[in-house]
Formats: structure tokens, sequence, C-alpha cells
């Protein structure tokens, strides 16, 4: 007999998720849970009183799980599965501290990244939305030789901050531009997925001084917070573009806006920044040569789905004790 609904594991979800991972909880016949029914954030005193004697939580980026959520869920929590690759939302040590598995969804979201990330790169280096909006508001005039130009792909160096699987696939993309040459840097050389792309590992500086284009595909940690700042720009090339899709806390904003209204570098793109949603008055808002996206590197809907799947698949697993598929090693 199925047992009864109220012996059932208790779990929460702090959002709607998309409904491939809806399906998986509902058919698993494993779980009573609750959810937060709506495209916002639950406000975190709602969220306090929820997650209380659960035994698993299903979370998304905007969510801060830390001593004091976990604090407030109790001993009862097993399992955290959080519908993102990005964990800087997460204290780890507190997780690791109280014994609570976690769950992430990498691969899953990779190519939808990527093609993000080349999309707006392009979109940055050949100032499409600049142009559209000339287009638009009559600054079309006559074909003119060198308005609106900007950098191409053709013969570049293209530079990756943190080579996983984010910084390979969007190599593997960029490669039919014609690059000439992809350089990157990590904590260490990564051999085997730089074999890949037949990339070269360089210091920072280096990355820095060689690279026509920059891409920032690291994850968000005490090491990385920052390390895009002044002494990073001021050693990059007039004619760079830097690319961010990873969080904006790797980000010296103040610092990128110095680097980019006074000539420094050529442009950024960023889909990511601090905080989220960037003020509409923030002054990198006023700059044609920034494009600002609202943090939508994997919104496909493919992609949205295959992470509320795997993240109620992990949930599960890690909830009837078994490995979970895609696991966070604390
Ligand atoms: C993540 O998963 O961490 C992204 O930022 C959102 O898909």
């Amino acid at each position: 007999f199925p047992r009864a609904m109220s012996m059932l594991p208790k779990v929460y979800v702090t959002r709607k998720v998309p409904p491939d991972g809806l399906d998986i909880l509902r058919k698993s016949g494993q779980v009573q849970f609750e959810m937060w029914d709506s495209d916002d954030p639950v406000p975190r005193v709602e969220l306090l009183k929820k997650v209380k004697g659960c035994d698993g939580i299903l979370c998304v980026l905007t969510e801060k799980i830390d001593a004091q959520l976990l604090d407030a869920a109790g001993p009862n929590l097993k399992v955290l599965s959080t519908m993102s690759v990005g964990f800087d939302h997460l204290s780890l040590d507190e997780l690791k501290k109280r014994g609570i598995r976690v769950g992430y969804t990498p691969d899953v979201l990779t190519d939808a990244v990527a093609e993000l990330t080349v999309a707006l790169l392009l979109a940055t280096s050949r100032r499409l939305i600049e142009a559209t909006h000339e287009a638009k508001t009559g600054g079309w005039g006559t074909w003119r030789t060198l308005w609106l130009c900007g950098h191409e792909l053709a013969n570049s160096t293209v530079g990756i901050l943190g080579l996983g699987r984010i910084g390979v696939a969007i190599a593997e993309r960029l490669k039919p531009f014609k690059v000439k040459k992809f350089i990157y840097t990590d904590v260490e050389p990564r051999p085997e997925l730089a074999k890949m792309i037949e990339a070269e590992y360089v210091s920072l500086d280096e990355l820095a001084k060689q690279s026509d284009f920059l891409a920032i595909c690291c994850a968000l940690t005490p090491e990385t917070h920052g390390i895009c700042n002044w002494n990073l720009f001021s050693k990059m090339k007039k004619n760079a573009i830097f690319i961010n899709t990873s969080r904006g806390g790797v980000v010296n904003q103040e610092d990128l806006y110095e680097a980019l209204s006074t000539g420094l570098i050529a442009g950024a793109g960023l889909d990511v920044t601090t905080p989220e949603p960037l003020p509409t008055h923030h002054p990198l808002f006023t700059l044609k040569n920034c494009v600002i996206l609202p943090h939508i590197a994997s919104a496909s809907y493919t992609t949205r789905n295959a992470m509320s799947a795997l993240a109620a698949n992990n949930l599960l697993a890690g909830l009837r004790g078994e490995p979970m598929p895609k696991e966070l090693k604390l």
C-alpha cells in the first residue's frame, strides 16, 4: 500500500519551477511537497517558516541558504537541491557541518549558456544594440565608412578566465569564427579540457594582456570575488571586449565603469551584475559600450526544464539515500 501522505518526507520548493521538475516530484509518490507558487522569490520570513521540519528543500539561486535558514529548517533536513549550476548562494560550510547533501545542475545548461555567451559577445563587439537603436530613432543617415564599426573575431585571441565545461563549449562555438588562439587561466592548468580546444595556459596577467575577447566563466568564490578589477582592466588591450556570464561578484563594477567610460577597453557584455536586478539608474546603463542582459544565459525552455528535472531527481535520490545524478562534493 502507498504510505499515507503524511508519512512521506516533507519538501519545500521555493519557486514555481518549470513543469518537467514538478511532474517528476508529483509522480514520484515519494514526497509531500509544498511550493511557493510564484515567479517571484518567496519572502524571507515566509521561507523561514515554510522550511521548518522539512526533509528536503528545492531552491533557486535567489535564496540564501545560510545558517539562519538551516537552523530554521531544523535537524530533519537531509537534502538541499538547487536548480542552478552556481552555488555561491549556499553556505557550503554550514551545509557540510550539518551533514546535508547538496544537488546542483551542471551540464544540462552548458549549451544554452555557451550559446548566449556567443550571442552577447557578438552583440557587444559588433555593437548590435546601439545599431538597432540608431536605426529605430533616426540616427541612420547615409552609409558611412567607419560608423558603428566594431571588432571581429577572425584572427583574434580569445581568453577564458575559469576553464570548465562552459568555457570549452564557448570556445568550440567561437572556433568557426576563425579565432587565432585560445588562452585561459585557472587556479591550475586543466590539460584535458584545454586539449579539447587547443588552449594555452597563461597567467592572469598574460590573459589580460593578450586577450582581444575575454570571457569570464569561473564560479564565484572568495578567491574570484572582484578578480576583474582595475588591476586586470588596466592591462587589457584598448580593443578588448569583456564578457561575463558567470556571476556579477567576480567584477568590480566601479572599475569596469571607469575602464569603459575612459576607453581603456572597447566594450563589455554582462549577463550578471551586482545587485540583480541592476537598478535602472546604475551608471553602467548610461554607457553605449556596455550591453547588459538580465541573467538569461540558461533561459531556453529546454534547458530550464532540464534543470528543474535534474533538481527534482537530485532531491529524490538524496532523500532515498542514493547517489544523486549531480551531487556537489562538500
Ligand atoms: C546558474 O545555473 O547558476 C545560472 O546562473 C542560472 O542558470
